[in-house]
């Protein structure tokens, strides 16, 4: 078997990050599991991920000399609040749970989120592992040790940052990944491509088709890629305060309000990066930042991976914008990352709204140009 390691090497803990084929199954979790506080723990998984996954970690844990306890939650952004954390906070004082104790995140977004709230927090932090099951949380949440939950007002209101021990990229697990749910993880891959520059974008090029066929060895030459880069802006600034993390929110200040516009009901997290990502790009190019070879070789991109790319026409686009000044991240005035060429992020401030809204209504299906 062969695997990616990489490190996140922060001054608090130091800790690995392996990607590849086969990592949960093969009686190898001595391998990859570091030498814990204790023996004992849960898995936090959900009713999707459990009937699939489930038996097999548990094993390999236990392969390891680590027993653990089961505990399922429902499955959806939905239960990513206050009431599912209490419920989880319940059921891990059943199962036992002592400080010495581990929690072991087995799932998507929501289940890291979820339950690395609750490892940093049941008796002031408890050893946490993560074993992520979707592309996003591969190449994103499961790195860097943002947690949290979402409140009525709003998404990931409340949360800490508290570093796992261990993260564990089986890319096997995304076989069973839903068609929609590879694609909104590949909307923030491209993202991170276009971060990194030409080498990760004509891999991405040249490897499409087995990406999208879910081919193991290209999934995991992938997923080692975006983590180095994730894992690269936490180092340089890990509780995400010195504004070095801003240039990851490529597409999401346009992404987050066109979510919220349709209430989290019509696209997904990556699906609406992805259709941010190219507003940005529109935007770069406007502004003569990026030229129309590297923004026309992007747009491409996104095509060829069969992403969505276009603000849907219904959009009032002075709503968009008015989300856009309220996201957390657009701080005091409005601002964007933007590429000023392949690998070259900035962030623009005090953006000129009416040209704004000139370019995202040119970002309409009827008007953009692919
Ligand atoms: N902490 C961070 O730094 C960070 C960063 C980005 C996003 N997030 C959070 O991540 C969440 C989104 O994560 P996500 O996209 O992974 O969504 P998700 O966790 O909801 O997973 C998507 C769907 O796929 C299912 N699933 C997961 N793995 C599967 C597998 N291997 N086979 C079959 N089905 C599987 C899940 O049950 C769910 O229905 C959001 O809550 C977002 O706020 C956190």
């Amino acid at each position: 078997m062969t695997f990616h390691k990489l490190t996140v090497p922060l001054p608090s803990r130091s800790y690995p990050v392996y990607i590849g084929s086969g990592l949960t199954k093969t009686g190898t979790a001595t391998e990859f599991v570091p030498i814990l506080y204790g023996q004992r723990g849960v898995v936090v998984t959900n009713t999707t991920i459990a009937p699939l996954y489930l038996e097999q970690v548990q094993e390999w844990l236990r392969q390891s000399g680590y027993l653990s306890s089961a505990i399922i939650l429902p499955d959806g952004e939905e239960f990513k609040n206050h009431e599912t954390l209490m419920r989880l906070y319940e059921d891990i004082f059943k199962a036992g749970l002592q400080r010495n104790s581990f929690i072991c995140a087995l799932g998507g977004g929501v289940i890291g989120d979820l339950a690395g709230y609750a490892a940093a927090t049941y008796m002031r932090g408890v050893d946490l592992l993560q074993i992520p099951t979707t592309i996003l949380a591969q190449v994103d949440s499961a790195i860097g040790g943002k947690n949290g939950v979402n409140m009525g007002a709003g998404k990931n209101l409340v949360g800490t940052t508290y570093q796992p021990r261990v993260v564990i990229s089986d890319v096997d697990f995304i076989s069973t990944l839903s068609e929609r749910d590879v694609l909104s993880g590949l909307g923030e891959v491209l993202k991170y491509g276009l971060l990194a520059g030409d080498d990760f974008v004509s891999f991405l090029e040249m490897n499409r088709k087995e990406i999208l066929a879910r081919e193991p060895r290209s999934l995991a030459t992938m997923i080692h890629f975006c983590s180095r880069i994730k894992a690269d802006y936490v180092v340089r600034d890990e509780f995400d305060r010195l504004g070095v993390r801003a240039a990851l929110n490529l597409g999401h200040t346009v992404g987050h309000a066109l979510e919220k516009i349709f209430a989290y009901k019509r696209f997904i997290h990556g699906e609406a990066v992805a259709i941010g990502t190219v507003a940005s790009m529109v935007l770069a190019h406007e502004l003569k930042l990026m030229s129309d070879a590297v923004l026309q070789r992007a747009l491409q991109l996104f095509k060829d991976f069969g992403l969505p790319t276009v603000i849907p026409e219904e959009v009032d686009v002075g709503q968009l914008i008015e989300l856009m000044q309220r996201d957390k991240k657009a701080e005091e005035s409005l601002s964007m990352v933007l590429l000023h060429g392949l690998g070259d992020p900035h962030l623009e401030k005090a953006l000129d709204p009416l040209m704004l809204k000139a370019v995202l209504e040119r970002c309409k299906k009827s008007q953009l140009e692919l």
